[in-house]
């Protein structure tokens, strides 16, 4: 295939929609809740705020202008822009960081289902804290069934990519987008319509500065790095199928605003109803599937029905969310295939989805019948949470940075983020200085620190 023939989205909006689905994900409604819960609310807020603006704008426009100047999947950009240079391993890098992150994304993403089909079903009412933990822990001890939805998670991913780009990826962000919208807007008005959520708000908005230590910037940069899917190439291929007239730094400005306003009405929908029947915001990675539906069974104790409505539009905007960023990263690795090793998309996306099941089947029963097999410490599922999200994409978006910010000529960045010189881009400097100095030294300080050497 040429690179002229290849297909766009059909709309700015698209553009738009597709790019904010791929950020807005499990990372805004199940990590920075907890995160934020256990780093102080709003002095994580602020420092995560921070963190988008200066390091995670600069990678988006740079996985834009990639994508788009080389109209490629991300191994094939990096071909393409700097050929015959060992940069060709930062798209690889990308294509294994996607798959590893696909495999156990969708475990999680496969819960999601399993709590739409326990709400809808309402067996959540009547039980208590411990019952809660109680079953959830056995549902992890399940051999087949977590498995099970791992794979029809998958096999939803799957058909909405094998669809194409216009039919398949775009239309389905048209289509949830929206729906997510409305559902996250409704679900923070009945939260903080709740008795005693003041204080959840206070937690939320007062910033605690005492609470601000190394760690706390580290996380907020690892969340804002992950939550605006940076640092593998995903924008990057989405950006592939830009047309020439989309503007790249108002895309990316919209697509992190969408982000960061899902991340904080989550934080919304979570805390004012914690507060309000005394649960401690600051459980960790089980506070969406242990606290919550506990949570959501006592806030609305007087009006069963209320529970039942919430808790089962809670878990359907999850899934929506889920959805929206595995089809991105799974377009990463199938168009890859699909584009380097010249198979049809429906065979590059069948042998996505299947290597994702192998791993993904295995991640899930390494935290039930497998917990036993650990490597360095860690079960499989968090081997992958942990190898992808504090190694290789960060390697992955500080490569990125040197890339555009050293290799690549200036003036063809200037043409790309200027489309052609058509768009006075006045923050040109500001922005190579970012991509050039600021977000690679810092990467780079979080690196260190994390590894023990700084
Ligand atoms: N951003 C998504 C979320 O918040 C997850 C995601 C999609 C992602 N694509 C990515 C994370 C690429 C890192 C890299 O859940």
């Amino acid at each position: 295939m040429t690179n002229s023939d290849r297909v766009n989205f059909g709309s700015r909006i698209g553009v738009i929609l597709a790019s904010a689905g791929s950020a807005v994900g499990l990372g805004n409604i199940w990590r920075f809740p907890y995160e934020a819960g256990q780093h102080g609310g709003a002095a994580f807020i602020l420092i995560y705020l921070l963190c988008v603006l200066f390091m995670g704008m600069p990678v988006m426009i740079s996985e834009f202008l990639i994508g788009r100047r080389s109209r490629a999947n991300t191994a094939g950009a990096y071909r393409i822009l700097a050929p015959g240079t060992p940069w060709r391993w930062v798209g690889f890098l990308g294509v294994l960081t996607g798959f590893l992150i696909l495999s156990y994304y969708s475990v999680v993403a496969g819960w999601t289902l399993e709590f739409i089909v326990e709400a809808g079903t309402n067996s959540f009412a009547g039980k208590t804290a411990p019952d809660f933990s109680a079953s959830f822990a056995s549902f992890l001890q399940k051999p087949v069934l977590p498995v099970i939805w791992t794979a029809c998670f998958l096999l939803l991913t799957h058909f909405v990519v094998v669809r194409g780009v216009k039919k398949g990826i775009e239309r389905s962000s048209k289509l949830m987008m929206p729906l997510l919208f409305i559902l996250v807007i409704v679900l923070a008005v009945c939260s903080v319509s709740l008795p005693g959520s003041e204080k959840g708000l206070l937690f939320l908005f007062r910033p605690d500065f005492s609470k601000v230590t190394s760690d706390v910037v580290l996380g907020a940069m690892g969340q804002a790095f992950y939550s605006l899917s940076l640092g593998m190439g995903c924008l990057c291929t989405y950006a592939s199928y830009f047309s020439r007239d989309t503007n790249l730094a108002k895309t990316a400005g919209s697509v992190g605003v969408i982000d960061t306003c899902v991340a904080v009405l989550a934080g919304i929908i979570i805390f004012p109803a914690a507060f309000s029947v005394g649960i401690s915001p600051d459980a960790g990675p089980e506070l969406i599937f242990i606290t919550l539906p506990n949570v959501f069974q006592q806030a609305f104790a007087g009006v069963p029905v209320l529970s039942y409505i919430f808790s089962l539009m809670f878990y359907i905007l999850l899934a929506l969310a889920a959805l929206t960023s595995t089809i991105s990263i799974h377009e990463v690795v199938t168009a890859y295939l699909h584009e380097e090793f010249h198979l049809s998309r429906t065979r590059a996306a069948t042998l996505v989805t299947a290597g994702c099941l192998l791993l993904g089947a295995a991640c899930s029963l390494s935290m039930g019948v497998w917990s036993d097999f650990t490597i360095a410490g860690m079960n499989l599922f968090n081997l992958f949470d942990f190898t992808t999200t504090k190694i290789m994409l960060p390697l992955g978006g500080m490569l990125i940075c040197l890339f555009t910010g050293w290799y690549l000529d200036r003036r063809l960045v200037y043409a790309e983020v200027s489309n052609e010189g058509s768009l006075k881009v006045r923050f040109f400097r500001a922005y190579i200085f970012l991509v050039r100095y600021v977000a690679p030294i810092a990467i780079a300080g979080v690196f260190l620190k994390e590894w023990g050497l700084f």
